[in-house]
């Protein structure tokens, strides 16, 4: 049973739901990890997004707003960055940064009533795959650029191309609950993964100028297995799952991601592949 056959209304329910409860939390509980392992994928996407001095910048899904602290350097004291995410929990951990030059808004990027042609940047890392409706949330991102405007974000390829999520989840699902199993054009982490629904969602949208790039990179997981593990189930799509198993259970998924990790240990802790997309566009 997908979940193709829910309404939009219901799986934006749903995402707000899971990003003002467990989801945010999760998030804000690894973000020290998170930033660690999303370093150099920040780095390529704001470098990408290349904001100027002056510039006005939407952070689209912007967490606790590592990246908008970035882009808030980037356009300095003459320019300004609105931060906007779903979930009051990470807008909250996001205001505790005090940035003198940005602004954050707790809502729903998709439909938020941004200032029309307003914007020079629409900017996002991973927060823009979780539209209920994503033809009609970009259509009001474009609207809040300005003609010469530039959107740019990454989002992540399938997860056959991303063992850094596909090796713990495949090793711990034959002792966990069954796992989500999103439709295809249902929102969700790897929603964004076919490029051609990317352009499609775009051009839908009346975007123009697109660009859609791979990049690969080592997504670091941990020091060692212990700490990986000690982490599992934390935040993604195993944390539901861990919640409903009992505990025997999850102690044999645990063990089991143990092993399946123990080939990806190098020097630097445990690292293993990822893969994005890198997409650039012009509001047409
Ligand atoms: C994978 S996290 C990325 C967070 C942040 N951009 C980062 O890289 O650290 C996805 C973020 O998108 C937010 N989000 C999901 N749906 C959203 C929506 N419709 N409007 C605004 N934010 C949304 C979530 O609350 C979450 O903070």
């Amino acid at each position: 049973m997908t979940g193709a056959a829910k309404s939009a209304a219901d799986l934006a329910a749903e995402q707000a739901a899971h990003w003002n409860g467990p989801g945010g939390q999760g998030w804000l509980r690894a973000q020290a990890r998170l930033d660690h392992s999303l370093v150099e994928i920040g780095r390529r996407v704001l470098a990408l997004a290349n904001a100027q001095p002056a510039e006005k910048v939407v952070d689209v899904g912007c967490g606790p707003g590592g990246t908008t602290a970035a882009l808030a350097a980037s356009v300095g004291p003459a320019g300004h960055v609105l931060g906007v995410d779903i979930s009051r929990v990470l807008i909250d951990a996001a205001l505790t940064r005090r940035l003198a030059n940005a602004t954050f808004i707790a809502g729903d990027a998709g439909t938020h009533p941004f200032d029309a042609a307003s914007a020079d940047l629409i900017f996002s890392r991973f927060g823009v795959m979780f539209f209920a409706d994503p033809v009609a949330s970009f259509a009001n991102l474009r609207r809040a650029l300005k003609p010469a405007g530039r959107l740019a974000f990454v989002c992540w390829r399938p997860p056959q191309d991303n063992p850094w999520s596909l090796v713990p989840v495949k090793a711990a699902a034959p002792f966990l609950p069954p796992l989500p199993r999103p439709g295809p054009e249902d929102p969700g982490q790897f929603s964004f993964g076919d490029r051609a629904r990317v352009e499609r969602i775009l051009t839908g949208a009346g975007f123009a100028s697109l660009a859609i790039e791979p990049l690969d990179v080592q997504m670091w997981m941990g020091k060692d297995v212990a700490d990986v593990v000690a982490n599992a189930g934390r935040f993604g799509p195993l944390a539901r799952a861990f919640a409903e198993a009992d505990p025997e259970s999850v102690t044999k998924a645990k063990a089991a991601i143990a092993e399946a990790l123990a080939p990806h240990v190098t020097t630097e802790g445990v690292s293993l592949p990822g893969a994005c997309w890198l997409v650039s566009a012009t509001p047409g």
